[in-house]
């Protein structure tokens, strides 16, 4: 397999790619995780550097990252929330023409999808979406090699997504699905399905791959035949916290527990691309669970901690599959 097979691209949404492309940023994934599993080196991209901006917190992207791109031999630079000029002292463009006159790849991590797609117009090195409130498609990427690990495939799998769709997770595993011939289920009020034209486009793409897109306001119709139970928090970063009382009040009823489970298919296992609101170990899952007189919020902790959960293979499969698109695009 030829590794730099997108040489020259940027990663900012999938439906940039083919369903092909994305399959094969997967099987780079499982390869490069499993040379890392056997302890061979694989530093191909040694002397190059990339630098990674973070408008908005994270564990586990800004970590795959510099993890991925330590064992690829590359340096990294981490520029958090505060610590850059971007937006406030400098612009977009300005910004993307000084990072690639220094480095080989920008990641970026922030607001509207418009400011990472701005980045790459104006950089001359492969820019990373590494989320905006759109889309989030490295964790897809790593999803997919979850389920290819424990399904074997792809194509065919039922992915019912519960909660909030509109926002970066649910589109994004919308138009992954779509590309990849998988049937993807958005189940949750209506007001919570995504965006109409973004539903059209995919529709026109599943009909070329021979994935399905549904909607349902139906919890235990939408989980039977389920092959994956997929949920993602009520309140995304960047919202205001006064946004939690009506998606607590909308999505409680959407809340993945083990009534859904049981409606789902017997092998199905639980998604999440975390952090999640399981219990009340967190600062704001504990403020919240208060407030709201509960303990969990869009998933159980028998759920989420129970046999059929995957969550901690997901996030590691971040790192391996961040690698990937580093190195097939670099
Ligand atoms: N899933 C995910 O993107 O996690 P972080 O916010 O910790 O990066
Ligand atoms: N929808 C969540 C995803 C976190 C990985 C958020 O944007 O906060």
């Amino acid at each position: 397999m030829k590794y730099d097979f997108l040489k020259g691209r940027d990663f900012l949404k999938l439906l940039d790619f083919t369903g092909e492309e994305i399959e094969k940023l997967v099987d780079l994934a499982a390869k490069l995780k499993d040379k890392k599993k056997r302890g061979k080196k694989h530093e191909y991209l040694k002397g190059k550097n990339v630098a990674l901006i973070f408008e908005k917190t994270s564990t586990r992207t800004r970590c795959s990252f510099e993890v991925a791109a330590r064992d690829l031999g590359m340096g990294t630079t981490y520029l958090d929330p505060s610590g850059s000029q971007i937006g406030k002292k400098e612009s977009i463009a300005d910004t993307a023409r000084v990072l690639s006159s220094m480095y080989d790849g920008i990641e970026y991590r922030g607001f509207g999808q418009s400011i990472v797609e701005e980045l790459a117009e104006y950089s001359a090195v492969p820019v990373w979406n590494g989320l905006t409130d759109e889309f989030h498609p490295t964790q897809i990427l790593a999803d997919f090699l979850t389920i290819k690990e424990k399904f074997g495939r792809l194509s065919g799998i039922n992915l019912v997504y519960f909660g909030d769709a509109r926002y970066n997770m649910g589109n994004s595993l919308m138009v992954g699905a779509a590309k990849v011939g998988m049937n993807f289920t958005a189940c949750a009020p209506k007001k919570y399905f995504p965006d109409e034209n973004l539903v059209k486009t995919c529709e026109q793409i599943a009909k070329n791959s021979g994935g399905k897109i549904t909607f349902s306001e139906d919890p235990l119709k939408a989980a039977a035949g389920a092959d994956v139970i997929y949920t993602d928090v009520w309140v995304s970063m960047g919202e205001p916290l006064s946004v939690w009382e009506e998606r607590v009040n909308d999505l409680s009823g959407y809340q993945v527990n083990k009534k859904i489970m049981d409606a789902a298919n017997g092998k199905a296992i639980f998604m999440h691309c975390l952090p999640s609101f399981h219990d009340l170990k967190t600062s704001i899952g504990k403020e919240m669970g208060e407030k709201f007189g509960r303990t969990e919020m869009e998933v159980t902790d028998e759920v989420f901690n129970g046999e059929k959960s995957v969550v901690f293979d997901e996030a590691e499969n971040r790192m391996h599959t961040i690698k990937a698109v580093m190195l097939a695009t670099l």
